[in-house]
């Protein structure tokens, strides 16, 4: 037995399936999925076949002839769910697994009409990443493994089923006012990567290749914020080579999504708190988009190598940014970057093995070390790396790494093996193996300076000596220099300091999130009740974990947030995704009083 992912249990000496088939019912009543997968098992398998599973009842196993396949499933560890052991006899083809999922499978949320903006049908969205494509179905769940898919996903008829993969036609359901969506999906893909939402859906085209699906509500909106989508695709492939993926199609779900964005191949699922309105917060597109090379073509051997895929797309994402609207613009996003890390320093402690880029995560739960660590850490070592060598030779590296590993999944050892290849002398110039098997930030991290980023620095640190931004002034700045601004205030204000924002800067009633959530966080953590109803209406509507953690962290600081953010969640929790309800509940947990 070699399990080489401390995640799964998969058995790197037995040989992988290679095409997963899944036909399933969607049954909003009961929340559950129920229907079949098929493993068709590698040319010439024997023996037996490890699968991952949580959460899931399996009724029954056979092969294609129908011969029964003897299985059985192992303890079950809070975190990792049940190995499914499969023992084929020799020579099958395929395993068929007739199975349903619980009704709270981790990886998938179940949305009453109340939570979705046409407020009549349910909604159904999955979340796989890092390890919750076991809670949908049993699979070899580990990203070093990687499947093609295909799927037939019976709804009600009134509803829409999108996923990762092609779409590839609709029939008839087999029960009456139900209708089978049918997916093709050719390209090989790590299980993180299975992709399903179900719900009231239409769409508007982009380009040719691109569309963007949403609730009939918003999908005028989505339209216009995205409209950039194509020519950002085009300076994506003008630095990283031809897109590879066919379509690149986007999902705007309901506010309760626990992520800004989910780089599901063909179909990036987005947060709707990104429709600012005037195409502010699209770097959150720029960012899954660059996915489809950095994480989706090359991909981390497993959460330990998270970094990989992050810290290379944060990269890249501000390269893209770069090329469409400027450097100054690029830099503010790394600025806006700088906040984050810091924050997550501060949390773990700067000497934490969680600050290491290649980390070692056995015996933990890969969604509590989720941090900006692989994100803002990691795309410093790449630009860092960049600097070193030279744009010219980077891009030709980056071009090369793509090439040399698309459609494979890397650990960190390998990307370096390969950097030393290429780039002879350059990770020792930038001291990467500090970078990645040390924690903390080392001192030879890149800087990021434009005028305006000073400027708006200093101005934010004069604030106790009483500087403040004229409004004029204030009203010129982009929403990438106001937040970066706001990010720069004291955590902590006097009641008249937090009006005279609000008044001047107009902060509660903006429908940019970044922005109202850093304002709300100050206005939070500083006891300041005008805000109070905002609060309660961002933390009750969104499950957006990025905007949960700060303000509720914030509110422990303060008696009456106290109260205030405990009366929230507990009205609010049970509409949350299971990980943003227990992140919320984990700092509740955290504040310090007697009450
Ligand atoms: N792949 C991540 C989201 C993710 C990571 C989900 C790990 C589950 C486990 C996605 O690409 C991402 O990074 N989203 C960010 C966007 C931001 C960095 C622009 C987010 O959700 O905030
Ligand atoms: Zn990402």
């Amino acid at each position: 037995m070699a399990r080489l992912d401390p995640h799964s249990c998969v058995d790197s000496e037995q040989r992988a399936p290679r095409h997963l088939r899944l036909e399933l019912a969607v049954d909003f009543e009961a929340r559950r999925l129920a229907g079949e997968a098929a493993l068709v098992l590698a040319e010439g398998h024997a023996g037996a076949l490890d699968l991952d599973t949580k959460g899931l009842t399996i009724h029954e196993a056979r092969t294609e002839t129908g011969a029964p396949v003897p299985f059985v499933l192992g303890h079950e560890d809070p975190v990792l769910g049940r190995r499914l052991r499969l023992e084929p006899p020799r020579g099958a083809a395929e395993v068929r697994l007739r199975y349903e999922t619980s009704p709270d499978a981790l990886g998938l949320q179940w949305l009453a009409p109340e939570q979705t903006a046409g407020g009549r049908h349910p909604f159904l969205f999955s979340q796989c990443q890092p390890i919750h494509a076991r809670t949908l179905a049993p699979v070899p769940d580990s990203a070093r493994v990687r499947l093609t898919y295909e799927a037939a996903i019976t709804v009600p008829e009134a509803l829409t089923a999108v996923m990762s993969a092609g779409p590839a036609g609709t029939r008839p359901g087999p029960r009456p006012h139900t209708r089978t969506f049918l997916f093709e999906m050719p390209q090989p893909i790590p299980t993180y990567l299975l992709a399903l939402a179900v719900g009231r859906l239409e769409s508007r085209d982009l380009s040719s290749r691109s569309r963007v699906w949403a609730e009939p509500e918003t999908v005028d909106a989505a339209a216009h914020e995205l409209a950039g989508t194509e020519d950002m695709l085009g300076k994506a492939e003008g630095l990283f080579g031809p897109y590879e993926w066919d379509r690149y199609d986007m999902l705007v779900l309901p506010p309760a999504f626990p992520y800004g964005g989910m780089e599901n191949p063909r179909m990036t699922f987005l947060t709707p708190t990104l429709l600012a309105g005037d195409r502010s917060l699209v770097d959150v597109v720029v960012h899954e988009l660059a996915h489809s090379w950095t994480g989706n073509l090359v991909t981390n051997a497993t959460m330990d190598h998270f970094w990989l895929n992050e810290g290379f797309t944060v990269w890249a994402e501000r390269r893209i940014l770069e090329a469409l609207r400027g450097e100054e613009v690029a830099i503010l996003g790394w600025a806006i970057g700088e906040a984050a890390l810091r924050s997550s320093l501060e949390r773990f402690g700067a000497d934490s093995p969680l600050t290491r880029l290649r980390t070692d995560l056995a015996g933990m739960d890969p969604d509590d070390a989720f941090s900006a660590i692989p994100y803002e850490k990691g795309s410093r070592l790449v630009a860092l790396l960049e600097r070193a060598v030279g744009r010219l030779r980077w891009d030709r590296f980056m071009r090369e790494y793509v090439g040399r590993f698309r459609f494979t999944s890397i650990t960190t050892e390998e990307f370096l093996a390969f950097l030393d290849q290429t780039l002879p002398g350059a990770s020792a110039t930038v001291a990467a193996r500090r970078w990645l098997y040390e924690p903390g930030i080392p001192e030879n991290a890149p800087a990021f300076r434009s005028p305006s980023l000073e400027s708006l620095t200093a101005l934010a640190q004069g604030w106790p000596q009483g500087r403040r931004p004229s409004p004029a002034e204030a009203a010129r700045w982009s929403p990438s220099e106001l937040l970066v601004y706001l990010q720069r205030l004291p955590r902590e204000l006097p009641g008249e300091s937090c009006r005279w924002l609000d008044e001047s800067l107009k902060l509660t009633g903006r429908s940019n999130y970044e922005i109202l959530v850093e304002w709300l966080t100050i206005a939070g953590g500083s006891d300041y009740p005008p805000a109070f109803a905002r609060l309660r209406e961002v933390l009750t509507r969104v499950g957006r974990m990025k905007f949960l953690r700060p303000l509720y962290q914030a509110m422990g600081r303060h008696p009456r947030t106290r109260a205030l953010a405990r009366e929230i969640f507990a009205e609010a929790s049970p509409r949350y995704h299971a990980l943003s309800r227990r992140v919320a509940a984990s700092l509740i947990e955290k504040y310090v009083d007697a009450s």
